[in-house]
């Protein structure tokens, strides 16, 4: 397992150029593979996950290539995807797998869908019970992949949601573009709507008022150019950075600013953190800009309630910046991160700790008393295989006495392969 030792930094004025989104490189994937043309997709985050997608589509028969910096996805339309040789591989991917079990339950084939060994520990009944409401059928031991799925015959339903979930939602859109009838989706809670904005871009009968989506089936997806922004997710390690470094301003540049994704912005505003945004544009029907970040004095907060899905991913680098501000944060209503990667809550509450922070640990989320800017107390730090824990830890080394050792870092290939390199040009003069 690789370690890297990761030093404090002096403060810094840099403007960094992060990955792509990691949820639009998949759906540009996907939904690309299920439109009729050549969709071209520029900035495509080359990481494990999304180019596993793109291995899972191109085992059923779609043409992918990459020409100079630039994905080509040569799609048929929504029926002409072929039974695959291989079980299907995702890799460390829940949104790879989630979303191709919606295209999957709508095939009239029968397919396998497996992924590695954090997937197969992660539930998967949260998708195959809306999709079996519309006509699929699967088996999967204890609900939990490999999932075999016996597609076809869809028909429209009328769902509502038990929780806010972007990629349950994803699989149920998806599915529903092959249904007979209608499908009406109704979240408890907005999540991110990347699937609903790109499906229309494509051209599909996607309407979405309020938390309610309805999907008409049978409109044919006519292929498009994607460009995908900076993955704000990516961005935000950089970002908190900037915030509790010593005199620095840090930028980043063209991320992905779609309001369902945003509550970070929002908790560092509340916070008292100095951001602003800049260069605000529009590409492909989801909002773009640079962000600044510098010097701040942060303060705890409370975080909850609908707020949770727009920052879900975020909390690790919430919780490192919540244990450097002054005062006490809480973080409520957030046991969805209990399935992601690992268990969110155990792993970062445990890292909180090694680093000095009186932490707790909630049902539904987390206590971390912030130490009121103190430099963190050098530890070794236990990613846990998780791409989030690791980035996170490393964005608090950088405000730490004297670094910290980040270990199983290999991790941050599944979403940031180049992100040690980019982190490393954070640390400033010595
Ligand atoms: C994602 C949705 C979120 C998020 C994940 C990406 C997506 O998961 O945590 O990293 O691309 O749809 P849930 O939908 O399970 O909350």
């Amino acid at each position: 397992m690789k370690k890297i030792h990761l030093p404090r930094s002096n403060g810094c004025i840099r403007t960094v150029n992060v990955q792509g989104d990691k949820s639009l490189s998949h759906r540009a994937v996907i939904i690309g593979s299920l439109a009729k043309g050549v969709t071209r997709i520029d900035n495509f985050l080359e990481a494990d996950d999304t180019l596993n997608t793109i291995k899972v589509y191109k085992d059923m028969g779609v043409k992918i290539e990459k020409k100079g910096a630039s994905y080509l996805v040569h799609g048929k339309g929504l029926n002409s995807l072929r039974q695959p040789q291989e079980v299907l591989y995702t890799g460390n991917s829940g949104t790879g797998i989630r979303l191709t079990l919606g295209v999957l339950a709508a095939q009239p084939f029968t397919t396998v869908i497996t992924g590695d060994k954090q997937i197969v520990k992660r539930p998967m009944d949260r998708v195959m019970e809306p999709l079996m409401k519309m006509g699929a059928k699967f088996e999967a031991a204890n609900n939990l992949a490999p999932v075999t799925v016996y597609g076809g015959n869809l028909h429209g339903m009328n769902y509502r949601m038990p929780m806010a979930s972007a990629q349950v939602k994803s699989a149920i859109i998806l599915a529903a573009l092959h249904a007979s009838g209608d499908t009406v989706i109704t979240e408890p809670v907005k999540s991110r709507d990347h699937t609903e904005r790109m499906l229309k871009y494509f051209g599909a009968s996607v309407s979405v008022k309020g938390r309610k989506i309805t999907v008409k089936p049978g409109v044919q997806l006519k292929a498009k150019r994607v460009f995908v922004p900076g993955d704000l997710s990516s961005a935000a390690y950089f970002i908190m950075a900037g915030l509790m470094m010593k005199k620095s301003i840090v930028t980043v540049k063209n991320i992905g600013l779609n309001p369902t994704r945003t509550g970070l912005i929002e908790v560092i505003k509340k916070m008292g953190g100095r951001i602003r945004i800049t260069n605000m544009k529009n590409r492909n029907n989801e909002p773009v800009g640079d962000i600044v970040a510098s010097t701040s004095n942060l303060k705890g907060i409370t975080i909850g309630g609908a707020l949770i899905p727009k920052l879900i991913d975020e909390i690790p680098v919430i919780a490192v910046a919540a244990a450097f501000a002054t005062g006490r944060t809480v973080i409520r209503d957030a046991q969805e991160l209990r399935f992601k990667e690992t268990d969110r809550i155990n792993t970062v509450v445990t890292n909180l700790k090694r680093i000095g922070i009186k932490a707790e640990a909630l049902p539904d989320g987390m206590v971390i008393h912030g130490n009121g800017g103190k430099p963190f107390k050098y530890a070794d730090i236990d990613s846990f295989g998780d791409h989030r824990i690791a980035m996170a830890f490393s964005a608090a080394a950088l405000v730490s006495e004297s670094g910290l050792l980040i270990k199983d870092i290999e991790c941050v290939n599944t979403s940031f392969p180049r992100f040690f390199s980019l982190i490393t040009s954070l640390e400033g003069k010595k």
